[in-house]
């Protein structure tokens, strides 16, 4: 068993991929879905969770609300790449349970609980997690890693902005939130657009025929959201699988550790993720994917999908 996990997530179309990826992995025990504003609103992404759990069966799982703003800007959403339900307007049915309120306190007491235990992924704006940094300064010495989806580090030949040609959506949407992440001591994995827009991990419409061609829960509501992104780009960039994959199986990829400096300027720099090397002979805080095995994140990925 890998352990216990949070989810933090604005689903979102491929938070939503995660998330059927997380349900499908034995060695993760999900303690709950906290949700942040993101994709789209917080009274969207809650409920989104809920959906994504309900279609599968797997409604036990708590799902919180956390942050519906930044820390400082205000909201920027991006329906025009989940669709204004966030979920690809799919038509997927609304969830019979709605979610809780107090996402940061449960992300703070849940690691509190179990010391050292609890592995959080974090696939949307860094809000609650700094939040949870925040009012409960115990929470980075605790929490067993951070894995995130987010940044640009310029570090392959795919890792520029997907927002500004230098900041990536998670980062740019709250930048002082993800600055306190970044400058916090717990340990970080870092899987940013270096390695989620190599051409080889996303779902081109020849990929996306071979999943609407598999039967079974998860599958369906795959290939039902995926349709949206497939019809307006030709293809589905999967980031958050893969920040999901990376507590999975952490050997699919390449990482290196560097410290991070994120920028906060209101100006084109705004969320820039600048990797920079420590000093002679200290480690860097953040581990950075700079390399992925996508035959074998394509075979899990298509594998856990599959399954009923
Ligand atoms: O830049 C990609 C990230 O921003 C993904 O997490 C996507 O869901 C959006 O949140
Ligand atoms: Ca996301």
């Amino acid at each position: 068993m890998l352990g216990k996990v949070i989810l933090d997530m604005d689903p979102g179309i491929d938070d939503a991929l995660a998330l059927l990826l997380a349900l499908s992995s034995p060695e993760l025990d999900i303690l709950g879905v906290t949700a942040v504003a993101g994709n789209t609103t917080i009274d969207k992404t809650g409920v989104n969770a809920r959906r994504v759990l309900e279609y599968v069966g797997k409604d036990g799982i708590p799902v919180f609300l956390g942050a519906s703003a930044p820390l400082a800007r205000p909201l920027s959403t991006a329906e025009h790449v989940h669709g204004s339900d966030g979920l690809g307007d799919a038509g997927i049915p609304m969830p019979v349970q709605p979610p809780r309120g107090g996402g940061i306190q449960f992300i703070a007491e849940t690691i509190r609980k179990y010391p050292g235990e609890v592995i959080v992924i974090a696939t949307g704006p860094l809000t609650n997690i700094a939040l949870a940094y925040t009012l409960y300064p115990s929470t980075p010495r605790l929490v067993k890693q951070l894995i995130i989806m987010g940044g640009a580090y310029h570090l392959t030949p795919y890792g520029r902005g997907n927002v500004t040609p230098l900041s990536e959506f998670n980062i740019y949407t709250d930048p002082e939130a993800a600055k306190i992440v970044f400058e916090s001591t717990a340990p970080l994995t870092c899987v940013g657009l270096d390695v989620t827009t190599n051409p080889s991990v996303k779902i081109d419409p020849q990929r996306y025929r071979e999943i609407s061609r598999l039967r079974g829960r998860k599958a369906e509501l795959a290939s039902k959201i995926m349709k949206y992104q497939i019809e307006r780009f030709g293809e589905v960039e999967v980031h958050d699988a893969l920040a999901v994959a990376a507590a999975m199986q952490p050997a699919m990829f390449q990482m290196v550790e560097m410290n991070v400096q994120v920028l906060t300027n209101n100006d084109v720099s705004r969320g820039a993720t600048i990797p920079f090397k420590p000093k002679e002979g200290g480690r860097g805080r953040a581990r950075i994917c700079i390399d992925i095995n996508s035959e074998e994140f394509m075979r899990l990925f298509l594998e856990k999908v599959s399954e009923a």
